[in-house]
């Protein structure tokens, strides 16, 4: 199989973030908000990255919906890597001095992976990560964690269901060039680590170097409180990643879901402008 099982349409979406942003985004939750950062920051480098490996590996694939899928696939990460930007840099960032290093660290990692590495471990990563999204943003839709009252949190909405479009596509590609189970595990795995960590670092990092803003959050007390709050949050979205590593799994076993697709058409009807589902 190996179309999408529904349409993955690409949106242009026009953000307003505003300027000098608290990087408190996510109200009393600081270590949160940092870890969307965390994520943000990395998106502009992974994505042009997955976008370099789509583009590598379409001109071994012959089925043409599959090629249809991972244009569309590369046109939505084209788009989101363009908003987290936008993000960004309306971020008040200045006091966060470790953050540029650990960025260069990170973009020099991509561009060597696109350089030196097979394409089968680039897909394998882009897989990796594909389905750590999906299983998080089903995970949020499950919990009623998408909060879209702020410019961010529509980003962040927006970019899920996008993600849920085209769950299907680095898995299909991956299959299709190369395939092979435990050779996928390995390095999704990998991926995983690796994206986790740079998100942690920038997490610490921001900790460390803001202690006000801990204070200002219940201090050491506050923050254990929180700590707990996102462990058991975790626990319940383990057992969806988890399925993720079984030699049985497949993205096409996820259903597009009413709610999804409610919230695709409200972003398609937020749009500046929307590439037509293919029929
Ligand atoms: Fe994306
Ligand atoms: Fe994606």
């Amino acid at each position: 199989m190996t179309a999408a099982m529904q349409d993955i349409t690409v949106r242009r979406m026009a953000f307003e973030f505003g300027e000098d942003v608290d990087p408190v985004v996510l109200p009393g939750r600081p270590e949160e908000s940092y870890g969307l950062i965390g994520l943000s920051l990395l998106l502009p480098y992974l994505e042009p990255y997955l976008i370099r490996t789509m583009k590598e590996a379409k001109p071994h694939i012959e089925d043409p919906d599959l090629r249809a899928d991972l244009q569309a696939f590369s046109a939505q990460e084209g788009q989101h890597y363009k908003e987290h930007i936008k993000f960004n840099e309306s971020l008040r960032l200045s006091g966060f001095p470790g953050l540029a290093p650990l960025e260069k660290e990170l973009e020099a990692d991509y561009l060597r992976f696109s350089e030196t590495k097979p394409l089968r471990f680039n897909l394998a990563y882009a897989e990796g990560f594909e389905a750590l999204t999906t299983a998080v943003a089903r995970h949020a839709l499950l919990e009623g964690d998408l909060d879209e009252s702020s410019p961010v949190g529509q980003l962040m909405a927006w970019h899920t269901i996008e993600e849920l479009e085209h769950r299907t596509v680095a898995f299909d590609v991956y299959d299709d060039v190369c395939g092979g189970y435990l050779y996928r595990l390995a390095f999704g795995l990998f991926a995983q680590w690796h994206m986790l960590r740079f998100i942690r670092r920038v997490t610490l990092h921001m900790i460390e170097a803001a202690p006000e803003v801990i204070e200002l959050h219940g201090g050491a007390e506050g923050a254990r409180r929180r700590a707990k709050a996102r462990a058991a949050r975790g626990r319940r979205m383990l057992p969806a990643l988890l399925r993720t590593y079984l030699p049985s799994y497949t993205p096409h076993d996820i259903p597009f879901t009413d709610e999804m697709r409610g919230l695709a058409e409200r972003y398609t009807a937020q749009a500046v402008g929307a590439t037509p589902p293919r029929g």
